[in-house]
């Protein structure tokens, strides 16, 4: 979840490594440093608080060198300060390290160099890293120029967990070596430079060349050449993979925030998901997923597996996959399904889906999947993110960078691919249904409609300034409606700290309802009309008792007295999350800006959760 960056090539690295960690804030941002190699050794300067805040560290003006390794960090091991701060090293400086992920055996590790001499100074586990590494090299009587590889070689092989690191060292003062464990890592190749990065957007400026890292490949990286080499320090050949993604596309392009960036640019992130796998003639196909109607007719079982905003668009897909294929389909939290023995075999698929393909428990889930002898298939955003190069197939939603920390067009992306490919399936299976040539024509209608869900922006803005200051929101739904208010209700909090809970609206009597009293905001959405009256019923319940209403509806409510009504366009329900959500991702929006918070960079959350 913390933030790498790199740079060693002939510019001064300072501007380009901060550079780099205001583009990466969004995966942690509780403390940041750099580490530099000068004329006289290793500099390191490091504080607690965000970028900002190490930029006005007077020693900062000091670094001069071209070759850096920089962090910004999310806490996991001791508080943020400016001791448990990267990068560390070891007590003279020799190596310096920046890391990101958990070293779960830091504590034997720790005592290992404690008996051996060696101290600590912070409470982090990344401490040990340089430690170990100084000791392998004070223990190796072979001095040739592989001696500091050798080093982190065995220094990694200790190491149980999770890590991205970057290294330099006084031994080897024109390179940096790198390497990956379950931790996103790429390096960004250029005309003699390299950049190193946790994730390509904060480098994507400087080049669109880039060697995606496998697991334990550690590269030694000079200004013009990157060495790759296996465990063993054989080397290992890599290709370069050119990213297409428009360097502007991670910028803010006038926007106050990316949040408020990405929600408008969702009309074009789907059309964008839409490409070329549904065409204007109905015809749907998904590159790269060749599933035969004999496998797929095999399977008694699909299970969707994700975490956060990804896990609700699974929630959102679920009625689809099962409406169309006739498959039963679970929906399962990663963190939960990886504990919980599920019954998978070869007749179940498991599709992931994973924003940053990043998420500690998603791809341990697909571990996992893959084991029990289920196909995998992932739905990631990210091009070579991890849990693409583990899974047997991968789709991409091709919705662009997405910087916020809370998703948005991702979120809708995914569920406009899943349902292409619950489409997809249902073809192959032969399954004929009315259901199919209207749900194609509301999704190619869609970017259109989701432009006209914006146009509300207005009106919510005036609702959000009424009830900011609310302790607690409700949010109630049924059917997909309820999926929908899921993914609404973790957005608001997410980004306003209210406390909001979203409930299927049924439930409503049965606790829930005793929390409601005068003035309590409550918001609902309506799209399907078998189920409006049911939770028109449920509001009126709220409003009787003196709640304040929002609705999100496609429906006509005749009189019906709500505090303030949102329309937006009409689709089939089962695709209808992708639009009602966005007037809530709005309401979330308005609220965080009323209350004068950060929306970019929520307290405690980070983008990509790559710990457990
Ligand atoms: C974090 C992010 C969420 C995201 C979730 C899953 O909690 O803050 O926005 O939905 O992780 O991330 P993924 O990258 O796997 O979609």
């Amino acid at each position: 979840m913390c933030g790498i960056v790199g740079y060693i090539g002939n510019k001064k690295a300072k501007p380009i490594l901060i550079n780099g960690l205001l583009r990466l804030e969004y995966r942690g941002y509780d403390s940041a440093g750099v580490a530099t190699v000068e004329k006289n050794g290793i500099n390191v300067v490091k504080t607690k608080g965000r970028v900002a805040a190490l930029e006005s560290v007077e020693a900062i003006d000091s670094l001069e060198g071209s070759i850096g390794i920089a962090h910004t960090r999310w806490a996991t091991h001791g508080k943020p300060s400016d001791e448990n701060s990267h990068p560390h090293t070891d007590k003279n400086k020799n190596f310096a390290v920046v890391h990101n992920g958990v070293i779960e055996n830091y504590n034997e590790l720790r005592e290992f160099l404690g008996k051996n001499g060696y101290t600590f100074y912070s409470q982090t586990d990344t401490e040990v890293v340089p430690n170990l590494i100084d000791y392998y090299y004070n223990n190796d009587s072979i001095n040739d120029d592989k001696k500091v590889l050798r080093a982190v070689v065995s220094a990694c092989n200790d190491l149980h967990g999770s890590f991205a690191l970057e290294i330099i060292s006084t031994y080897l003062p024109e390179k940096m070596i790198v390497v990956r464990k379950d931790s996103p890592l790429v390096i960004g190749k250029a005309n003699g430079e390299n950049y190193i990065s946790s994730d390509i957007p904060a480098i994507l400026s400087y080049t669109k060349d880039f060697y995606l890292l496998e697991d334990l490949e550690y590269v030694v990286l000079s200004r013009d050449s990157a060495e790759f080499y296996d465990e063993n320090l054989k080397p290992i050949n890599k290709q370069v993979v050119n990213i297409d993604w428009n360097a502007s596309a991670a910028e803010k392009d006038g926007y106050d925030d990316f949040m408020l960036k990405e929600i408008f640019e969702q009309p074009k992130s789907i059309r964008e998901t839409i490409g070329s796998r549904l065409t204007q003639d109905g015809i749907c196909s998904i590159e790269n997923l060749e599933l035969s109607k004999e496998y797929l007719s095999s399977l008694n079982k699909i299970y969707i597996v994700a975490c956060g905003t990804a896990m609700h668009a699974g929630l959102a897909v679920k009625p689809l996959f099962e409406k169309l294929c006739h498959i039963q389909t679970e929906v399962d939290i990663a963190s939960e399904f990886r504990y919980r023995d599920p019954l998978i075999d070869e007749k179940s698929l498991v599709i992931f889906i994973s924003q940053s393909g990043e998420t500690a428990d998603t791809i341990a889930a697909l571990k996992l999947s893959k084991s029990k002898g289920a196909k995998t298939l992932a739905i990631s955003n990210v091009i070579g993110s991890s849990i693409t190069r583990e899974a047997d197939y991968t789709v991409y939603t091709h919705a662009g960078p997405e910087i916020a920390v809370a998703s948005t067009k991702a979120y809708t992306s995914q569920v406009v691919l899943m349902s292409i490919v619950a489409i997809y399936f249902a073809e192959i299976l032969g399954i004929k249904s009315d259901l199919i040539p209207e749900l194609k024509k509301d999704i190619l209608a869609l970017p259109a409609k989701v432009e006209t869900a914006l146009k509300t922006a207005d009106s919510i803005k005036t609702f959000a300034k009424k009830v900011y200051t609310e302790k607690d929101v409700f949010f109630l739904g049924r059917g997909i409606d309820y999926a929908a208010v899921m993914e609404a209700s973790l957005k608001l909090k997410e980004i306003s700290y209210i406390h909001s809970e979203a409930y299927a609206a049924g439930e409503l009597k049965h606790g829930t309802i005793a929390l409601i009293e005068k003035g309590i905001t409550v918001v609902s959405i309506m799209t399907d009309s078998s189920l409006t009256p049911k939770t028109i019923s449920n509001l009126q319940e709220v409003i009787t008792r003196g709640a304040k209403t929002l609705v999100v509806t496609n429906q006509d409510l005749g009189d019906k007295v709500f505090d303030n009504l949102i329309k937006i366009p009409e689709t089939s329900p089962l695709i209808s999350p992708i639009l009602s959500v966005i007037p809530l991702q709005l309401f979330a929006y308005y609220i965080s800006k009323e209350k004068g918070l950060d929306v970019d960079k929520p307290r405690n959350l980070a983008k990509s959760v790559t710990v457990e």
